[in-house]
């Protein structure tokens, strides 16, 4: 029979379910194959459960997507709100420092990302709403929000002290700051840059250290500014530091800051999914960025999509039910009653969490 997807919101005493469901602390809810009925309808809404699968036996049932069932939830559109009116707050105190209206104010600044933090559960709920909101227009100061609450939950799973945890999230809200110092018509171009372009971009680095390096600001987020481009393997810019000549600040800001890139919508590409990304760091990513930050990382993102549906390249669908931590991007798959190992099969890849 086929199944469906459906809204928690869209489900009703009867339905029977066509997968286990867990919560986000990865505890099973309802086993597949129950009937529904008020009471696990309760308990779905309690651990707010975005959506299911159940078996259509009624044609009226309607398919949603995962993110579609993500932002329907009381929760992201709670979360979206408060997103929206601290990435205008925190364009305002950019501008208004940058102009030398204002004096720099650490504190006011991180009112801004603990608004945020407080409307998700866990660290990976945060990143799970950050991919609900990817659809908008990419601006400077969103990916720097981005970048913050990231580096914010990162510092969390590599157990750092909760006032390291403050400056790596300040560090990323701030790590692009000299971008607005780069002409708009360049960094809103539509298109490749051509060489001298990507020249002046290519400065913000260090321009945003020369607008804070006087701030009363822990040095380690303005080195995170003004290194956040070097790269492990001297590769990076603007000095062409290698491995520890880079603060420990900067190489985790720059993992932040290529997931957000790599996963959010971009006028010349579209978002990458979080496994493809992982995909990519797993390629060429360990000789980059720092090893032990990157795995930390990957291994966190991945498992944070354990139980989720997600499509193969060949159009199949089926669950993450494993994680190999050998080749973290290539999941086991459950699809129907059989199981597909895709670190096994190389012709085979996610191409999309559903
Ligand atoms: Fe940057
Ligand atoms: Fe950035």
């Amino acid at each position: 029979m086929e199944v469906v997807r459906i809204r928690t919101d869209q489900a009703k005493a009867g339905m029977r379910v066509a997968n286990d469901i867990y919560s986000s602390s990865d505890q099973l809810i309802i086993t597949k194959g129950a009937v529904l009925d008020e009471r696990m309808i309760t308990r779905l809404r309690f651990y707010n459960v975005y959506g299911l699968l159940v078996y259509r036996e009624d044609k009226a049932v309607k398919e949603e997507s995962y993110i579609e069932m993500l932002r329907s939830t009381q929760e992201f559109k709670k979360f979206n709100h408060t997103y929206v009116g601290t990435v205008d707050q925190v364009e305002g105190s950019f501008s208004s420092f940058l102009k030398g209206e204002t004096e720099f104010d650490v504190e006011e600044l991180l009112k801004n990302t603990d608004n945020i933090l407080r409307e998700g559960r866990n660290g990976s709920h945060i990143l799970e709403m950050l991919h609900g909101i990817r659809d908008y227009d990419d601006l400077t100061y969103m990916h720097s929000l981005n970048v913050s609450l990231i580096c914010n939950v990162f510092g969390g799973w590599l157990k750092f002290p909760e006032e390291d945890i403050k400056q790596l999230t300040l560090a990323g809200l701030l790590h692009d700051i000299g971008k607005m110092l780069i002409p708009r018509e360049i960094l809103s171009k539509d298109g490749k840059l051509d060489d001298e372009e990507y020249e002046i971009v290519k400065t913000h680095s260090l321009k945003g250290y020369q607008a804070i390096k006087d701030a009363p600001i822990d040095v380690r987020v303005k080195h995170a500014v003004l290194m956040h481009h070097e790269r492990c393997d001297g590769s990076g810019y603007p000095n062409g530091f290698v491995g520890d000549q880079i603060d420990p600040f900067a190489k985790i800001v720059a993992i932040a800051d290529v997931y957000d890139a790599m996963t959010s919508n971009r006028r010349y590409r579209h978002a990458i999914c979080p496994f493809g990304v992982v995909e990519n760091f797993e390629r060429d990513g360990f000789l980059k960025y720092d090893p032990g930050y990157l795995m930390t990382f990957m291994e966190r993102i991945v498992i944070s999509y354990l139980h989720n549906i997600v499509r193969l390249n060949d159009g199949r669908e089926g669950e993450v039910v494993m994680v190999n931590r050998l080749a973290l991007s290539r999941p086991v798959i459950r699809i129907g009653t059989g199981f597909v190992d895709l670190s096994k099969e190389h012709k085979l890849m996610i191409e999309k969490i559903i």
